[in-house]
């Protein structure tokens, strides 16, 4: 089980996917990504100053389009490490963004960031590959990149509480999204996996107690009765706890 969580492991999965991923999460989620995409972002003050954003875990860059709009004129950073996902990402940033993004292929649990250099840190569905360990060194980078007072919004899909919901969700995301990806996208085992992250992941509740752990200031966020959930929070300002 450890294997899952094997940063090669998570890479190679993640270039094999490189090619259907955008058009699978969009079936996975009904077309709910893109509304959550929407959402999480807006759990952040919108800001047109010059400010710094990094989206993590960027994979195609599918949140890129609405950071633009939320921060007309922030400067980008965006990291992932897979190879495929990135070189893709590459090219969406130079044909639709002006290349206004610069992509880091970065590990981020070895990332070379800065210290106190971010506004805002984003992150769609980049959780759920990680284990208790790894989401301990990724609050503590949250942390340390971040200004004072800058703010997170992370989001991932979840197991929902309520059963009517659950098991038709399971049944689609462990049964049908394999069959669909075989039939149409390529490698079904790739998609199982996703279903197995998730299952493990469950929701949010833990990543919320890691991050308050490590001085950030976390509220839990849940969207579409907890189809997907997620945290969303500002750093607590060294010299100032009283936020
Ligand atoms: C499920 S995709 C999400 C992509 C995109 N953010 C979205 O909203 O759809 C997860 C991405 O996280 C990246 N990733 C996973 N672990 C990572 C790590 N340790 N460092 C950098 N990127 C990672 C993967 O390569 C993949 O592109």
């Amino acid at each position: 089980m450890r294997e899952i969580y094997e940063p090669e492991f998570v890479k190679k999965l993640f270039n094999q996917m490189s090619n259907s991923y955008e058009r699978m999460n969009f079936i996975t989620s009904f077309g709910f990504s893109i509304i959550w995409r929407k959402q999480f972002i807006r759990k952040l003050k919108k800001s047109d100053q010059e400010i710094k954003v990094i989206d993590l875990m960027s994979g195609l860059g599918e949140n890129w389009e609405y950071l633009t709009k939320h921060y007309p004129n922030a400067n980008f950073v965006a990291l992932d490490f897979a190879d495929e996902m990135v070189e893709k990402s590459r090219r969406k940033n130079l044909r639709q963004l002006g290349n206004r993004f610069k992509i880091l292929h970065q590990n981020i649990l070895e990332n070379k960031l800065k210290s106190q250099d971010f506004d805002i840190i984003t992150c769609a569905f980049g959780l759920k590959t990680f284990n208790e360990e790894q989401l301990e060194l990724l609050a503590k980078t949250v942390n340390r990149i971040l200004k004072d007072e800058g703010e997170f919004s992370f989001i991932e899909i979840s197991k929902p509480k309520a059963k009517i919901l659950f098991f038709p969700y399971k049944f689609y995301l462990s049964k049908i999204i394999p069959i669909l990806g075989k039939f149409f996208l390529g490698n079904p085992n790739d998609y199982r996996m996703l279903w197995l992250y998730t299952e493990n992941f469950d929701n949010s509740q833990k990543v919320k107690e890691i991050f308050e752990r490590n001085n950030l200031r976390v509220k839990y966020d849940s969207y579409f009765f907890g189809c997907a959930t997620g945290i969303s929070g500002k750093k607590i300002a060294t010299n100032n706890n009283n936020l």
